[in-house]
């Protein structure tokens, strides 16, 4: 008996020493790393998620869906808001079967970011259920995509832009004391070519350019500058990040040449990341502890977005434009 109790002991100390450790290692910014894992993060706060309630969209597939399985195998209640609910619902079942003793819950329930009527239904049934929101994670996006939406809007603009931050302002009076909002960017914001990014709002060309990703990429960012202005000056303790996860291979270029993708990723082979590790920045904005400083970040660590992206009077011209729009 003395013998087990020492080995469990033991077994114990060993595994809060690896906890101590992992903590210490993603709390510290310097040794977070582009290889972190989105376990690893959620390891490091293991009772983060626990009574808490995230909605993550595009949750169907890629990086949400990663975000909604560690959200949900640590305790949290995760809605997966996607445009498919067949796809959803079996990503909902590939997490499940995962993680089948985890304690947190998933639903998934509709929602069209090419439509702002679909995305004002599902703020709506939010409502109605009187849900306290602890994390919004604008995640679903698309890339090269031509075309207008139905709401007449370039659908790489509204889908990844003017759309989320609709759904953010309405799902706003949900928002626990200490929610955290994180917009999924991506680096190739600095490949939108203009000096203005609201000057370029909204944009009339056809969507399909690195371009015009990056425009909508900039807005994101724009979009949490704004937000946290809009928190600092209320007194709120809400708190908004833009987050370049890094080079992975999900389903973002299905609609682009599959040789292009192919030989994209080859040559860029040394960089690409696991899902894992492209899920761990948002996770780490979302649940780390003490609450990150508000900003753009990158590898798990506070990183430099283009200037443009983080000048206030930009930020709050952009959210004049998104406002007449919506
Ligand atoms: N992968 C990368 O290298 C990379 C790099 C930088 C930034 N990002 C960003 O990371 C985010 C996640 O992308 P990913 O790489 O995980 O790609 P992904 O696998 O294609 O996932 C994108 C998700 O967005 C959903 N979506 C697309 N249009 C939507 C709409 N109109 N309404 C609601 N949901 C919609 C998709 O739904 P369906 O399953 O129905 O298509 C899918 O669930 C995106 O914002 C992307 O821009 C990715």
């Amino acid at each position: 008996v003395a013998l087990g109790a020492t080995a469990a002991v033991a077994a114990s100390a060993i595994a809060y020493s690896r906890y101590r450790a992992n903590r210490a290692r993603i709390a510290d910014h310097s040794s977070a790393s582009s290889s972190t894992t989105s376990d690893q993060v959620a390891a490091a706060y293991p009772k983060a998620c626990i009574g808490k309630t995230f909605v993550v969209t595009g949750a169907s597939s890629g990086i949400g869906e990663e975000t909604a399985r560690v959200l949900f195998a640590n305790g949290g209640r995760v809605i997966m808001a996607v445009r498919n609910l067949q796809t959803g619902q079996l990503a909902a079942d590939r997490i499940r079967q995962r993680h089948p003793d985890a304690t947190g819950s998933l639903e998934c329930m509709h929602l069209d970011l090419a439509s702002l009527n679909s995305v004002r239904e599902f703020a709506a049934q939010l409502m109605a259920a009187n849900i306290v929101l602890d994390g919004l994670i604008n995640n679903a996006g698309v890339f090269q995509q031509p075309g207008q939406t139905e709401d007449d809007f370039q659908i790489v603009w509204q889908t990844n832009a003017l759309a989320p931050a609709l759904l953010t302002h309405l799902l706003m009076p949900l928002f626990s004391s200490q929610c955290r909002v994180v917009n999924v960017s991506s680096q190739l914001h600095e490949l939108w070519g203009g000096h203005s990014v609201t000057d370029a709002c909204p944009p009339s060309s056809s969507g399909d350019s690195y371009s015009d990703y990056g425009l909508s990429k900039a807005c994101q960012i724009l979009h949490a500058t704004w937000l946290n202005h809009f928190f600092h000056s209320t007194s709120s303790q809400c708190t908004a990040y833009a987050v370049e996860p890094g080079l992975i291979r999900t389903n973002i270029m299905r609609l682009s040449s599959s040789w292009i993708v192919s030989l994209n990723y080859a040559l860029m082979s040394p960089i690409v990341k696991s899902v894992e590790q492209g899920a761990a920045t948002t996770l780490y904005c979302m649940l780390a502890d003490p609450v990150p400083q508000p900003g753009y970040y990158a590898d798990c660590a506070a990183k430099k977005a283009r200037d443009s992206c983080t000048d206030l009077q930009e930020a709050q011209v952009m959210q004049e434009i998104f406002e007449q729009l919506w």
